[in-house]
């Protein structure tokens, strides 16, 4: 490090709070700081403003309906459709020839998409859909990589109002089943493989084995070719070519169906407390209405931009802020197949210049492994094309902010550090880019028209720098509507915490832990139900757990997350082998790939840890803290209260060997 650069470094390292840049104000799309107070004393009608960026069929009479709380809805009456919006009315208003996916492959090959391009492929993949008996409200499952197919795939379905399923392409076969069972699902789109640092993977396999798990018939399966001769493979009776489909439709005219504003838009399964994933549901109105709103107000996207969300869009972070939120307001969005590092650690710069990238939204995870690589990587590249940099999945420490903010923002761009979740559709917590000092590590206020507070136990708001919960006391438009078939559970988990049932006051609980300062910024501090944040990945530990336990040999195990430098969080194994069985490598190797097959490569275990028992309370419930605390190395608590304390030195000890 050169001497000037210590004394940059040194300069940001103490420094608490960042002013956005004179030059990114006068442009923001919102920088007026009376936009809380306008939301504030004009709630609900001030979501007016989220909907009036979308085109609608007919008008809504009701911004929001709440008779029925906590089964909100929002824009009562509207209609409208989400492919519409994001591909025709901008053809319509001239933009045909204005790129709205520019997409790389790993291996270097890319395709552009104008919107007049990508309408017309939505429209052939939607009557091709339809050929095949795809009807309104039948749910479509997309078991797709990061190929264009996938947002066509979506928008096709959205066009026709058929709701989408995507599962993640790094989920397991079982996974996959487990997901169109659940949704009932009969159309499934999948896709050969795709290319990892290089390599062709296989998914067609993949999928064929999830499809032998479904519990009812199959309809038809159709076949993305990413790979073409480099996997040989068949297609068996149902499966069909998308690209021989395509031709066959090609040219086709599909009008988009007009929905209602609260019908279901799409599912995406999440992880929660118990082992059995949650089917969250989005809805076409309220949710389209609320992610091209926090685009434009926090991503600052403009339609002359290219914007780039380094997320999968498997995730919900792909489905808000790589296809809706972006297309909705017509800008230019980038799709990346690969990995950060291949062919090298400067992949993501490369792109960035090349493409001349105004907006990169990224995960706090990535940032980390970016600043252990090295700032040579992004200094061999001009980013300065660079105006907004945002991140999301998980809490960044300031010193990976700082990195961010210095060595890819050069000092010029605002960071935005977004708290969500799938169950909120978009962002809730952050600061917006043209009003706010910046403060590291702390996500910020909430948004306009956003309640969120941080309350202790009781549902009391907690003083400036005590530890408590996120909690949300109002509805917002992009809101999940209910749990999949399980109105129960919906209740169960999300408003049963914090609500008054009996006065009608419903608070939705995110399970996040939070801190609060004298400014009303919020820091989060990370879950406090059972599931664990991987690289920004959310997954349950319930989920880890009982694959686990059905790997012969192991008698009973608990699962935690430990703190990891990159990961944020890692899965750590704490097991029990039956009696006859080899507390060994061979046993710990069967465990980890037990987790592999059963939920995917993401949720690998870092490490098996055998004990002949595991820490109880006396009342028998696992202590999943105490296990956290030896995974993450540290200090631990009082064990007194355990009823057999002696086991935590055994398993600390073996935990250090390790
Ligand atoms: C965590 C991802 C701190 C949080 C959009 C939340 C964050 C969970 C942040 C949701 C952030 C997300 N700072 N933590 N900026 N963003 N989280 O459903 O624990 O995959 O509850 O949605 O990620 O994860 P999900």
């Amino acid at each position: 490090m050169t001497q000037e650069d210590a004394s940059l470094e040194a300069r940001l390292e103490e420094q608490e709070q960042f002013e956005p840049p004179e030059s990114f104000v006068e442009q923001a799309n919102v920088s007026d700081p009376g936009v809380y107070e306008e939301f504030e004393e004009n709630w609900p009608e001030c979501w007016e403003r989220a909907a009036d960026l979308l085109s609608w069929d007919s008008e809504y009479d009701t911004v929001l309906e709440d008779g029925d709380a906590p089964f909100y809805e929002w824009f009562t009456g509207g209609e409208l459709n989400a492919s519409y919006n994001c591909l025709d009315r901008h053809v319509e208003e001239g933009a045909k020839n204005r790129a709205a996916i520019k997409w790389e492959g790993e291996l270097g090959e890319t395709r552009t998409y104008t919107y007049g391009d990508l309408l017309n492929e939505v429209e052939a993949f939607a009557a091709t859909l339809r050929d095949l008996g795809v009807e309104e409200d039948d749910v479509v499952t997309l078991y797709m990589p990061m190929v264009p197919e996938l947002p066509i795939a979506m928008l096709a379905c959205a066009r026709i109002g058929a709701p989408h399923s995507v599962v993640f392409a790094g989920f397991s076969a079982d996974a996959l089943a487990t997901r169109m069972n659940s949704a009932d699902s009969e159309y499934l789109v999948t896709c050969d493989g795709y290319y990892r640092r290089g390599d062709a993977l296989d998914h067609i396999s993949k999928t064929n084995e999830g499809l032998e798990d479904v519990d009812h018939e199959v309809s038809d399966v159709v076949v993305v070719d990413r790979l073409g001769d480099a996997l040989d493979h068949s297609l068996s009776a149902n499966q069909h070519d998308y690209d021989d489909l395509v031709d066959e439709h090609a040219g086709a005219s599909v009008e988009p169906v007009s929905r209602d504003a609260e019908d279901m838009l799409f599912l995406m399964y999440t992880s929660g407390t118990t082992g059995q994933p949650k089917g969250v549901k989005h809805t076409t109105g309220g949710y389209l209405a609320y992610t091209a709103w926090t685009s434009q107000a926090v991503l600052d996207v403009k339609p002359e931009d290219t914007y780039w969300c380094s997320a999968d869009i498997g995730w919900i972070t792909g489905h808000s802020y790589i296809v809706y939120g972006p297309l909705a307001l017509g800008t230019t969005t980038v799709m990346y197949e690969g990995t950060p590092d291949y062919p090298e650690k400067d992949r993501l710069w490369e792109i960035v210049e090349k493409n001349r990238v105004d907006i990169f939204y990224t995960a706090p995870t990535a940032i980390r492994a970016f600043m252990k690589w090295g700032k040579q990587y992004p200094e061999r590249y001009d980013l300065s094309s660079l105006r907004l940099l945002g991140t999301v999945g998980e809490p960044i420490n300031p010193r990976a902010w700082k990195w961010y903010y210095q060595h890819i923002g050069n000092e010029d761009c605002p960071v935005v550090d977004t708290w969500w979740q799938t169950e909120t559709g978009g962002m809730m917590i952050t600061t917006l880019p043209g009003i706010n000092t910046m403060k590291p590590g702390s996500a910020g206020p909430p948004l306009p028209g956003i309640g969120a507070k941080v309350v202790d136990a009781n549902g009391e708001e907690v003083d400036a720098g005590q530890a408590g919960y996120v909690m949300v006391d109002k509805p917002w438009p992009g809101m999940l509507r209910t749990l999949y078939q399980n109105d129960d559970r919906f209740i169960t988990e999300y408003w049963q915490e914090y609500s008054d049932e009996d006065a009608d006051e419903w608070t939705y609980f995110p399970e996040d832990g939070a801190k609060i300062d004298d400014d009303g910024y919020i820091t989060i501090l990370g879950r406090v139900d059972d599931v664990v944040n991987v690289s920004g990945h959310r997954l349950g530990t319930m989920e880890i757990e009982s694959a686990v336990v059905g790997v012969e040999g192991i008698a009973e195990a608990a699962v935690v997350g430990g703190d990891h430098e990159i990961k944020g969080e890692a899965v750590y194994v704490y097991a029990i082998p039956e009696d006859g069985y080899d507390a060994g490598d061979e046993l710990a190797e069967r465990a980890i790939q037990g987790v592999v097959d059963s939920i995917g490569p993401i949720a690998k275990p870092e490490e098996v840890i055998f004990t002949p028992e595991l820490p109880k309370t006396r009342s028998g419930k696992i202590m999943r803290r105490l296990l956290e605390d030896i995974a993450s190395g540290n200090e631990l608590g009082n064990t007194s209260t355990l009823r057999n304390p002696d086991v935590v030195d055994d398993i600390a000890e073996q935990a250090e060997s390790n």
